[in-house]
């Protein structure tokens, strides 16, 4: 399969102090110690990325801690306030942000994107996320949080009301004709009258729409609901696959359904995590892989983040996980539920699992021309338009923008970006003309 003209697709997460994939990274010399709320450091991060032509970063985020959870979790800036300030400091990097589908409110969710958009000159996207720690209830006064499914329906109603809305204004509703005193024409404004089973929405928006038209719009669940949500409204496809077979699964999963629901499927791009270990030598790798494992949540920490974020007893710790796989049923993300799934077909106990784990997601090693050629395969593969790089020590990510994306420059396998390019050209994504302007073109009422 050959590689699109857009070429591969890059993002990455930037993170400060250290998730739970490398919580002692606050730890390496070369990170500010306050790095998660230094817009300093996450300018910096940003400007690599965007010197190395990749197409976008993005911020994770949730709104549930408590003393336990990694250093970058305990404080860390609100995704949308951040990105507003990356903005400021970058030109046509695009800039991704998390938002929960679940704790949001669609009218303030479109309202926040749309204007991170226009301010960015076309370069916002969203992670519809629909938040995994239960805890989150509490923050927001609801009495319990609800479950996967009920959770994905209030996703897919909130995404048709913030695309509505997005589309409130025409892209000629502006006369502002000094002349005439016409600054609106009220003919272009379009009200939402959005009667659901979650929402209750009039609109219509107070922002225009931005150069891009509409935020492009991410999805990264893997249970049954989240394919699906990504079939009917994703663009990009975001994933933990460990394996091309993995990912190929879920690619052609995604577009069968999204076949089935009338997608045009050169609009869905697949873009899963990727970690690197670049050294010259297998000597320098291990090291680094050492490392990074030493740092990484002690047992308890990890076994409660894959249990849901409740606290975990000693008992558990050496429950068989083919157990922990059925009580736990409606806590697991899909991905731990796939990883359990195979640690319980081996007999393996929570703790013996928890030992023996490498990355739940892409892992490639060496000296960067070996990452540059395994990211190739991946992508000629088919399986994949590209990768979303979760690299957070400073050395590694500099190593990796500095040299393994030149590798695939130099090989056509990145096309440097346009000035003035929205993300959604940088992807190849078509513009979505907004749905008033084609009704009224197409004579029906909208
Ligand atoms: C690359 C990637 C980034 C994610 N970022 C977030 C995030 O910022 N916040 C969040 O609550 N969940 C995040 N998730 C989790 C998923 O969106 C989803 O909620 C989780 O996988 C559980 O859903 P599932 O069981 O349908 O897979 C992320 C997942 C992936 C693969």
């Amino acid at each position: 399969m050959t590689i699109s003209q857009d070429g591969i697709i890059l993002g990455a997460v930037l993170v400060g102090a250290g998730d739970g994939s490398y919580r002692g990274l606050w730890r390496d010399p070369d990170v500010p110690s306050e790095a998660s709320t230094d817009i300093d450091w996450y300018a910096e991060q940003a400007r690599q990325a965007e010197a190395a032509q990749f197409h976008f970063v993005f911020i994770v985020d949730s709104q549930f801690i408590d003393e336990t959870f990694p250093p970058h979790h305990l404080n860390r800036l609100e995704p949308l306030t951040l990105l507003s300030a990356v903005a400021m400091r970058t030109e046509r990097i695009g800039l991704a942000a998390t938002i929960s589908s679940t704790y949001a409110e669609p009218w303030d969710i479109a309202r926040r994107l749309a204007s991170l958009d226009v301010l960015s000159g076309g370069r916002a996207a969203w992670n519809i996320v629909t938040s995994m720690d239960p805890g989150t209830a509490g923050n927001f006064g609801r009495p319990a949080h609800l479950d996967g499914p009920t959770r994905y329906r209030r996703a897919a109603e909130a995404v048709r009301v913030v695309r509505r809305l997005w589309d409130s204004y025409e892209d000629d509703a502006f006369p502002r004709d000094r002349d005439t005193g016409e600054f609106l024409d009220p003919t272009r404004l379009h009200a939402v009258h959005h009667h659901g089973e979650f929402f209750d929405v009039a609109g219509p928006l107070n922002i225009q729409r931005s150069r891009q038209g509409q935020p492009v719009l991410i999805q990264a669940g893997t249970s049954e609901q989240g394919r699906q949500l990504s079939a009917e409204v994703a663009e990009i496809v975001f994933s933990f696959a460990t394996t091309i077979a993995q990912a190929r699964e879920l690619a052609d999963d995604v577009r069968e359904r999204a076949r089935h629901v009338g997608r045009d499927l050169s609009t869905l791009r697949f873009v899963p995590a990727l970690s690197v270990s670049i050294g010259d030598s297998d000597e320098e790798v291990l090291a680094l892989i050492r490392a990074r494992r030493a740092a990484t949540d002690d047992i308890s920490a990890a076994a409660r983040r894959a249990l849901g974020n409740v606290a975990v007893d000693e008992a558990q710790l050496d429950a068989p996980v083919a157990d922990l796989l059925r009580s736990h049923a409606d806590v697991l993300t899909s991905t731990t539920a796939r990883d359990f799934a195979v640690a319980a077909a081996r007999g393996l106990t929570l703790r013996q699992w928890l030992n023996m784990q490498q990355a739940h997601w892409a892992h490639f090693c060496g000296a960067p021309h070996d990452i540059a050629d395994e990211i190739q395969a991946w992508v000629e593969s088919g399986a994949v338009d590209g990768f979303n790089l979760f690299v957070h020590e400073p050395q590694q990510y500099r190593r990796f923008c500095g040299e393994v994306v030149p590798i695939l420059r130099a090989r056509g396998l990145v096309r440097d970006r346009r000035a003035n390019e929205t993300l959604r050209e940088s992807l190849g994504l078509p513009f979505p003309e907004n749905i008033h302007t084609v009704a009224r073109r197409e004579g029906v009422t909208s």
